[in-house]
């Protein structure tokens, strides 16, 4: 059966994005492969000036609500919390030891986060790609649904596992080599007032984000203030009318209708109209999420159980893959270590 990872960092807030650009995905996925998601607290302390302790307890157990929220399924897949499956960090270890300091240094979201920041940008964001191929190295994924932005971060897991299979395991690979999934439309959800910037969880307004526990009042007022151009008409080009581009393909995400479809209906009718059919659109899709979070929430005790026994599965997989890879490059077992000191 297809195997399937994927994870979301808890570093804010979870909004459209995410919704369209990878959960929709996650969840549909789980109907066909055995899937495996992950909170990554890991990967968001990579920024220390946001990493607040207190705040990062409270963001991973909320994202994990979201996400059962949004239809993860822990009957039938595996969600968990990254720190609390050690082998994640450990096997970022080993590849280090086989990534390359230029490889990395280009990663296209290692240079934005790092621009202007000197000599103080932390050695965990600088290395943040390589925990991402450990998470999805360490299930054997064949597929990781993501959006458009982490094309380059699931390239390089492929890379680094086809690298360590051709030097450690060439008769028997310990890695499987992954794929990233985006769905057909809402790859890369823009920001609602700035469309040339993505929709991000650490934006400096909330304005342009659409968060999925925004109450539907929000949500219509933020669609409706969305900047879109001085023309009247609605037709799909992200170079010259970026605003209205990203409401059509938000627009076609929410309601699973094409583009081309979309833009004969509401191009001629204005843009009132065909912000008020969006808004509509996202209200409905993100109904019964806010009705699954409000009951969810009022039982963080169960999450975290649905947390625990996540982490216990995920272990399952992910540490004899690890003792796989050790074995290969050559790390003495430990059974005979023990033996040796007569315990
Ligand atoms: P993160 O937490 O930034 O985002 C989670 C998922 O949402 C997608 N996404 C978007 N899709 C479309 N439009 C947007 N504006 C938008 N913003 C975010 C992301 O592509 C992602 O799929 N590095 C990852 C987390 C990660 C991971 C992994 C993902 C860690 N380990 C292993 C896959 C496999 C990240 O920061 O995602």
């Amino acid at each position: 059966m297809t195997r399937v990872f994927s994870g979301i960092q808890p570093s804010g807030d979870l909004h459209l994005g995410n919704h369209l650009g990878a959960l929709v995905n996650w969840v549909a996925m789980q109907e066909r492969a055995e899937c495996v998601y992950c909170v990554v607290d890991l990967h968001a302390m990579t920024s220390p000036a946001e990493h607040d302790p207190a705040t990062l307890r409270q963001r991973t157990l909320s994202a994990a609500t979201t996400l059962l929220a949004v239809g993860v399924d822990p009957q039938r897949s595996i969600l968990f919390v990254q720190s609390h499956v050690h082998e994640h960090a450990e096997c970022t270890w080993l590849l280090n030891c086989i990534a390359g300091f230029g490889e990395l240094r280009k990663m296209p979201q290692f240079k934005d986060k790092s621009a202007g920041k000197g000599e103080s940008v932390s050695v965990g964001l600088f290395d943040y790609p390589v925990l991402q191929s450990a998470d999805i190295l360490l299930y054997h994924a064949d597929e990781v649904p993501v959006g458009e932005d982490q094309r380059h971060h699931i390239e390089l897991a492929r890379d680094l596992g086809q690298r360590f299979n051709h030097r450690f395991a060439p008769d028997d690979p310990v890695f499987t080599l992954p794929r990233a999934i985006h769905p057909p439309a809402a790859a890369r959800v823009m920001d609602l007032q700035e469309p040339s910037n993505k929709m991000s969880k650490s934006t400096s307004s909330d304005k342009g984000v659409v968060y999925l526990l925004d109450d539907p009042t929000r949500i219509a007022k933020k669609i409706r203030a969305a900047v879109t151009d001085s023309a009247t008409d609605i037709r799909y080009d992200r170079e010259a009318k970026p605003g209205v581009s990203n409401l059509l393909e938000i627009l076609a995400a929410a309601t699973g209708r094409s583009i081309d479809e979309l833009v004969v209906e509401h191009d001629g009718h204005g843009y009132g109209s065909f912000k008020a059919a969006v808004a509509e659109a996202v209200v409905e899709l993100l109904r019964p999420v806010q009705q699954r979070h409000a009951a969810l929430a009022a039982d963080p005790g169960e999450v975290s159980r649905t947390l625990a026994d996540g982490a216990a599965r995920a272990r399952e997989v992910a540490a004899p893959t690890l003792l796989r890879a050790k074995q290969a490059m050559g790390m003495l077992d430990a059974g005979i270590v023990r033996e040796g000191h007569g315990w």
